[in-house]
């Protein structure tokens, strides 16, 4: 028995080195973890449990039969984060480039379907050049029956991707497919054709960086939805974010002690709106105070800054925050933002998570960029999101909310259940300037008269009374009291109860 349990210990040291020491040293130098180093940062420690470590690819063409490696380029298993069940694979680079065989997509197909059976969350760990090219179409066919658990887990268990250096061909499509993706800045790139491809097709030349590097993908293409300096920090990160998420659809909220009481009031917010209304201010510093401990983790932080989407915690329960950001282009309705503030949505509502959205907006971009680029489909999406969402929706209005964005913004009509204003909003079809020019146009050119009309308008219109008198908003709060009725909102609305009409699924404009 002895000499059993040596062999073991031995099979298993060798499974363990990869493509071996070589290798393993070539991934340090370019400052990269190996796949086990990786997982074991981002599990609690000692909790990794793996499978398939003997597994070895079953190809014979052009020699692979001699170049068998233990493993075959991927390690997967499970274990927790701060006790919490997760599933993980991560792609070794060591090993044929963790490019994907028949064999190994086995093992991270084995991964997912029991993510999804055990209804717990997966993370993919991503380091490799895609399909394993003596394979041929056994590798194609592994990915997409990867691509197909991707999309039935969707809404169902959390997926998270972490590109941690290439990622390419076939690999990039099962991250698009997860809620989230994550990169690390110098190391990672994620494109469909890599730079010697484009250069015969387009004649283009451009590095590997500038096609798909973490700046790209968190700033341009709205890809990825954050970017890490170094594999530690966005290992960490993943940690931070995985202990906000429920395990599934049906797990309840993760709730964590909390130490700070909701009912304090914050008299700073009573000044964070300044008197003239075209000056910005920095909606995250509302977020801020109304999160647990100031922590909030902002999804797409560099992309459509314009909106601010991400997770905080309130009383100790996680809550999505979505808040229009006046600092950039005064906090407008474009594609970009609407497209990224849609998708956050439709991830709260799929886990359950209440949403909490402060509204200052002037309203949809104008201009044909926007019309060409189809901003009435797009914004259409954050529309149709809200619409659809039945999870608690909390919204404060501090400022404007002019136009069709009010609506959009998770308004009273959009099922919100509840619906504040601070004594400074504005709620209106437009601003004054332009709502005067075009209902008194005939006295365009008598500026006293113009400016009787703007006063009458501003006082009538420029506030939230109106739409309280029609109980649009439920009531006008004091700023410094928002962090006390957030909390007892969802304290109430714990225990929600909306169900949409039975339908196969909805048709989103995509
Ligand atoms: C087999 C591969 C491989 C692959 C890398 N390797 N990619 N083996 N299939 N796809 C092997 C290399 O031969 C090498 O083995 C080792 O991994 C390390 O690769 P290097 O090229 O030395 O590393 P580096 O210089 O860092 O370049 C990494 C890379 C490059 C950029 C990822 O290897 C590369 O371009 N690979 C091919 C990418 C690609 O075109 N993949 C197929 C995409 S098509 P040795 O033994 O020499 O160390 C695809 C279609 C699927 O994925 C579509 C499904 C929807």
């Amino acid at each position: 028995m002895k000499e059993v349990l040596a062999e073991l210990e031995r099979r298993r040291s060798v499974a363990r080195m990869g493509g071996g020491q070589e290798r393993i040293d070539a991934q340090h130098k370019r400052g990269k973890l190996t796949a086990r180093e990786r997982i074991d940062i981002f599990l609690d420690e000692g909790s990794f449990e793996e499978f398939d470590m003997f597994v070895e690819h079953r190809s014979t063409d052009f020699g692979m039969e001699k170049t068998k490696v233990a493993g075959d380029g991927v390690v997967t298993g499970w274990g927790t984060v701060n006790g919490r069940t997760v599933f993980v694979f991560a792609k070794d680079f060591t090993v044929f480039g963790g490019s994907l065989s028949e064999a190994h997509a086995e093992k991270v197909q084995k991964v997912q379907d029991m993510a999804l059976r055990n209804r717990a969350p997966v993370i993919g760990i991503y380091d490799a050049g895609g399909a394993r090219i003596q394979e041929g179409v056994a590798a194609l066919g592994g990915y997409a029956e990867i691509f197909q658990r991707n999309v039935l887990a969707s809404g169902v268990i959390p997926q998270i991707s972490v590109i941690m250096g290439p990622c390419a061909g076939g690999d990039v499509y099962s991250p698009a497919m997860t809620d989230f993706i994550f990169m690390v800045r110098d190391t990672s790139y994620m494109f469909v054709t890599g730079p010697d491809v484009v250069k015969t097709v387009t004649n283009e030349t451009v590095t590997a960086e500038e096609l798909g590097g973490a700046t790209v993908h968190t700033v341009k293409s709205s890809i990825a939805d954050g970017a890490y300096d170094n594999d530690v920090e966005a290992l960490l990160q993943m940690r931070r974010l995985i202990d906000l998420l429920p395990t599934s659809n049906t797990a309840p909220i993760p709730e964590i002690e909390f130490h700070q009481p909701a009912e304090e009031p914050d008299f700073s917010l009573d000044r964070l709106v300044p008197d003239n209304a075209n000056k910005p201010y920095d909606i995250k510093e509302l977020i801020l105070k109304i999160c647990d401990e100031a922590d909030f983790f902002e999804i797409q932080q560099s992309f459509a800054k314009n909106i601010v989407t991400g997770f905080g915690r309130v009383e100790g329960r996680t809550v999505g925050f979505v808040a229009n950001q006046p600092l950039v282009l005064a906090g407008v309705l474009d594609s970009d933002a609407s497209r990224k503030a849609a998708r956050f949505v439709r991830f709260c509502d799929c886990f359950s998570i209440p949403i909490v959205t402060f509204v200052d907006v002037p309203g949809f971009l104008p201009g044909t960029a926007q019309e060409y680029g189809g901003l009435i489909k797009h914004g259409a999406k954050l529309l149709f999101a809200y619409a659809e969402a039945t999870v608690p929706k909390i919204t404060i209005i501090t400022r404007k909310a002019f136009g069709g964005a009010y609506d959009v913004m998770a308004s009273k009509h959009l099922r919100g259940d509840i619906n504040y204003a601070w004594p400074s909003a504005q709620i209106a079809v437009m601003g004054a300037k332009g709502a005067v020019e075009i209902i008194f146009r005939k006295d365009i050119k008598d500026p006293e008269k113009i400016a009787a009309h703007t006063k009458m308008y501003e006082d009538r219109f420029l506030s939230p009374f109106v739409a309280a008198e029609r109980g649009y908003v439920d009531e006008v709060i004091m700023p410094h009291s928002t962090r006390k009725r957030v909390a007892r909102a969802l304290r109430m609305l714990r225990n929600k109860n909306l169900d949409n009409p039975w339908k196969k699924h909805d048709n989103i404009p995509l």
